[in-house]
């Protein structure tokens, strides 16, 4: 039944007032539909358009490695300091608190163990049970010149149909096979397929000469992979390197729990990060102090 005259007050429409247009500032998320941009943002700060995603995942492949032997009590202690949390299924409904509050970046393909061809994954969660643990996004390992390559693309591919119907975005994970060179070249190659094939979000390691290619010739954020154990404060200088190179964010997993200061290295890299504090200095106000038991 429509409004009477009088229950409705002219004034109240404001017609002089334009309405605001939202426009998602993350690189291609544009046109992207509603559900989609609102995952993203839950991922990817919004006032800086950045994260810092801590990824846990290794245990889908490698097991129990150093530093996840007990995820709730060396990581759930961090789960504040990151924006987002990458893991498996398995471990967000066994120890991950509902309450936490991280949005999840859910593991979504697996396989093999370390004691296989790693390349040989399939999709290991289907979309509806990914809604059902709200997962901001799926991830997915894609191979690149690996044995599996066209197989590894097909579980990307079949998540993004899937994705684009529930509004859950992609993050593909460049993997890097010992035998591959991780030079701007390989990484532009890469990155590249996977944004072209659908992924709405990039994971892929840091190289040294040429990092800004990388970002540039990707039309979605690129968050840069960890990798190996380094020092702290080489750590810290990769991820500033990263971000000055274009990177929209981290998912540093190694880095930070296998540091002896955990909970020091998550909040320098958030400074890192968010705010372009110097590697030194975030060294200087987080890690130094816990280092000398400050
Ligand atoms: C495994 C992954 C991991 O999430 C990630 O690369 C591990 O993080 P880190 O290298 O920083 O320990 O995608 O292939």
């Amino acid at each position: 039944m429509p409004d009477n005259d009088e229950l409705t007050d002219g004034a109240r429409f404001q017609s002089e007032v334009a309405a605001p247009v939202h426009v998602s500032k993350l690189k291609g998320a544009g046109a992207l539909d509603w559900g989609m941009q609102s995952r993203l943002a839950r991922v990817f700060r919004p006032a800086t358009n950045r994260t810092v995603m801590l990824a846990i995942d290794h245990g889908y492949f490698q097991g129990p490695t150093t530093g996840l032997e007990r995820v709730d009590l060396s990581i759930v202690p961090l789960l504040p300091y990151a924006d987002a949390l990458m893991t498996t299924r398995g471990m967000v409904r066994s120890t991950i608190p509902p309450t936490c509050g991280a949005p999840i970046v859910l593991r979504a393909s697996g396989g093999p163990s370390v004691l296989k061809e790693l390349s040989n994954e399939q999709i290991a969660v289907a979309m509806d049970d990914a809604l059902r643990l709200d997962a901001a996004a799926v991830a997915v390992q894609v191979f690149i010149g690996g044995e599996f390559e066209t197989q590894s693309i097909r579980n990307m591919t079949q998540l993004v149909d899937e994705g684009q119907r529930a509004g859950v975005p992609v993050l593909a994970v460049t993997a890097v096979g010992r035998e591959l060179t991780r030079d701007a070249r390989y990484l532009r190659l890469a990155v590249r397929i996977c944004a072209e094939l659908g992924a709405h979000v990039v994971k892929t390691y840091y190289c040294a000469d040429g990092f800004d290619t990388v970002t540039a010739s990707c039309p979605v954020p690129v968050v840069m992979a960890g990798g190996r154990k380094l020092p702290e404060l080489d750590a810290l200088t990769m991820a500033y390197r990263a971000i000055e190179g274009g990177a929209a964010g981290v998912d540093m997993g190694r880095n930070v729990f296998q540091s002896d200061h955990p909970d020091a290295m998550i909040r320098a890299i958030r400074a890192v990060v968010h705010e372009s504090v110097k590697p030194e200095h975030a060294y200087d106000e987080f890690v130094r102090p816990a280092v000398q038991g400050h």
